[in-house]
């Protein structure tokens, strides 16, 4: 099948691109039908790599007001929520909403997710509902899964055994949440557990790391520390790590050295981080998202995840990621021309390398043909007027599709 005349990511030139056995087999501006192709006219519209989800928790999604709505807004209120919540949870339950949320995603053109499963719970129900769906889903949607304590390591009855058997289980993730632990002590410990677990089972680390607004929430400089030590580098991911926001600027800087040299990923959640911190400040206010744009200066890779949706802790979102970059860019202020042109890198190529999705991702000859198509010619547009995505194609098989809206001025 050949498609014609595509503006690929930032190309200022079209160009068209054939798929053969689910793979991009050529791609070239001067492409021409082979007797009997199917072709595809996009049109001169913008070709992408697909959007990769790289921070969501599926399993409380789809949940917000139900039984109760979050009246405050706060993280607080919002556990409030979640456990009266949480006495109806059910695999069949899990099972209903994921099915929904993940369908949300791929008419938004998404086609990986990497969600946190809290493991917290002694019967994990949530983590054998995933486990099951990410088989079921594949061919859709690649899900990768963290074992998320969300309760901590040590400070949850068994915490240690859950998070293992959740590995054991089959997660591609350990997690932790060294800020939510009891002491500082239990907070370094948890790390360490956590990272030699990963090493013991070969998987990836991607950690909730200091997701509060206490300047004196450390648990970073441990986590790299460790990636940089055990040689583990880019397999771990610091998620959040919204109290760097407000670190000092000298502690920072002795930091920054440390990141660099450990090649860890970070995640940043602009929506929910920009709606859950700063809330004990008076005025000023707190901003509380990570340091984006100077760890992105520094060439430290960064992505950026919806984090919850429609659920206790954030009562919107619809499964576009293009909601989150919207919301990025304004609140780390990174609203010069490049920076909005390229903003699409923290929704594809950079997310897809937390992943470690390897040469499974991005449109180059020889990759799967996986990408999408959006009713825009070049990324800026497609942000500013929240383009339609017009087309998913998974490994070369259309997966969803859009009719974009029209919108009639009478006079
Ligand atoms: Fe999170």
């Amino acid at each position: 099948m050949l498609f014609q005349n595509a503006f690929l990511e930032n190309a200022s030139t079209q160009v068209s691109f054939r798929v053969q056995d689910g793979r991009f087999s050529e791609i070239d501006p001067d492409l021409v039908p082979l007797s009997g192709e199917e072709t595809v006219d996009l049109g001169g519209k913008l070709v992408l790599p697909p959007f990769v989800e790289s921070h969501v928790h599926l399993d409380t999604c789809l949940t917000a007001g139900d039984p109760v709505w979050n009246m405050s807004g706060t993280l607080f209120e919002g556990i409030e929520c979640w456990s009266k919540r949480k006495d109806k949870l059910s695999r069949e339950d899990i099972r209903e909403r994921v099915n929904r949320a993940v369908r949300m995603y791929a008419a938004n053109g998404v086609q990986f997710i990497r969600t946190h499963v809290d493991v917290t719970d002694p019967k994990l129900t949530a983590m054998q509902a995933l486990i099951e769906l990410r088989e079921e889903l594949r061919d859709v949607m690649e899900i990768q899964i963290v074992a998320f304590p969300q309760e901590g390591i040590l400070s949850y009855p068994n915490g240690k055994e859950l998070l293992t058997e959740a590995v054991k289980m089959g997660a591609d993730c350990v997690g932790a949440i060294p800020h939510f632990e009891f002491t500082r002590e239990y907070s370094v410990e948890s790390l360490n557990f956590a990272m030699e677990l990963a090493a013991k089972y070969d998987k990836l680390v991607d950690v909730h790391c200091d997701e509060i607004d206490d300047e004196a929430s450390r648990g970073l400089e441990t986590l790299a520390a460790r990636a940089l030590e055990m040689q583990m580098f880019d397999k771990v991911t610091a998620s959040h790590t919204t109290a760097m926001h407000s670190y000092n600027n000298a502690y920072v800087l002795r930091l920054m050295r440390l990141l660099k040299m450990s090649k860890i990923n970070f995640v940043a959640n602009p929506l929910v981080n920009t709606h859950l911190q700063g809330r004990v400040d008076t005025y000023p206010k707190r901003r509380g998202i990570t340091r984006v744009k100077e760890l992105t200066a520094e060439g430290i890779n960064v992505s950026f995840g919806h984090d919850d949706i429609f659920d206790p802790w954030y009562p919107m979102g619809n499964g576009s990621l293009r909601d989150v970059v919207f919301m990025g860019l304004h609140v780390c202020q990174m609203m010069g021309y490049e920076d909005i042109m390229n903003s699409y890198h923290f929704i594809t190529d950079n997310a897809a390398k937390t992943l470690h999705l390897g040469d499974r991702y991005g449109i180059a000859e020889g990759r799967p043909a996986s990408f999408i198509v959006l009713d825009a010619k070049n990324y800026y547009d497609a942000l500013n007027q929240n383009a339609a995505v017009l087309a998913s194609y998974k490994e070369g098989r259309k997966i969803a599709e859009a009719i974009p809206a029209v919108r009639r001025t009478l006079f």
